[in-house]
């Protein structure tokens, strides 16, 4: 595969990589606008307490197609329309509506999100809110933006102070445990169950929130949120729950300051 200047592929039509990327997720979010609060989106439990839509699924082939074709030795890791193995060491992960139950309800927070892998490990992330235009982006070494922006988190230095962003998922043992997890740190005032693991991540490395926690995720939820925390600042960073570096296949995710994660993991 060719690679541009920036030392990340070029695409077939000879764009760059961030350039497809954007444009991928600005259509899903135009897609996003055009449904949300609409009638006909054909939800449905993919499994007990896991909603999809019919957004959803047409969304990811379009932007399974696209990225396919702008990169056809990539491989392709979609929530809806599942894997395929590359030829090359880069893999697209894609999350067309990382909130599909907020979504769904008609609340306005949910997000599209896409990463590129190189032998597994993050090198390019975006994660697109189209209710607020906020575009949270990072290519890797060259720090984390929103709308263009540099971010650095300026954190909370104790739980109390601390904005805390935690999901829950299907799993009911997991939500137990996520609520254990949050008792046990009281007295905290400002816990918040956002709904987008995405945006959870987004947030916490740009310091939106100082943290952010989830049991159960997925490669496609976390692949971009992952880099933006290690494009940030040396303050932010993700582990799992057994305290080792975070990975897009870790499963359970503690990110965001790094000064108040431990007291948190061993809550
Ligand atoms: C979900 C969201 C939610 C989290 C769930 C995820 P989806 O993703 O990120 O915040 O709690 O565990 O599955 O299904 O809306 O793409
Ligand atoms: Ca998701
Ligand atoms: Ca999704």
């Amino acid at each position: 595969m060719t690679t541009s200047p920036d030392g990340l592929p070029l695409a077939a039509t000879g764009r760059t990589a961030q350039s497809v990327v954007l444009e991928a997720a600005h259509y899903a979010g135009k897609i996003h606008l055009q449904y949300f609060r609409g009638d006909h989106l054909g939800a449905r439990e993919k499994r007990h307490a896991d909603v999809v839509t019919d957004v959803d699924i047409s969304i990811e082939r379009e932007l399974r197609q696209l990225l396919m074709r702008e990169f056809p030795s990539a491989g392709f890791l979609g929530e809806e329309t599942g894997e395929s193995e590359g030829d090359s060491e880069y893999t697209w992960t894609v999350d067309p509506i990382d909130g599909t139950a907020n979504f769904v309800r008609g609340i306005p927070h949910f997000a599209t999100t896409i990463a590129l892998l190189k032998n597994d490990a993050p090198v390019l992330g975006i994660t697109y809110d189209a209710i607020r235009k906020d575009t949270f982006f990072a290519a890797a070494g060259r720090g984390l933006t929103l709308n263009g922006v540099p971010m650095k988190p300026n954190y909370a230095t104790s739980i109390e102070e601390a904005n805390l962003g935690f999901d829950i998922g299907p799993e009911e043992d997991l939500n137990v445990r996520a609520f254990d997890i949050i008792r046990s740190l009281l007295p905290m005032y400002r816990a918040r169950l956002l709904g987008s693991a995405a945006l959870g991540f987004a947030y916490a490395a740009a310091g939106i929130i100082d943290l952010y926690f989830h049991l159960a995720l997925k490669p496609w939820d976390v692949a971009a949120g992952l880099l933006f925390i290690q494009e940030t600042d040396a303050d932010a960073v993700s582990i799992d729950f057994d305290g080792a570096p975070a990975t897009p296949w870790s499963g359970s995710y503690l990110v965001g300051a790094r000064n108040l994660l431990e007291r948190m993991r061993t809550a």
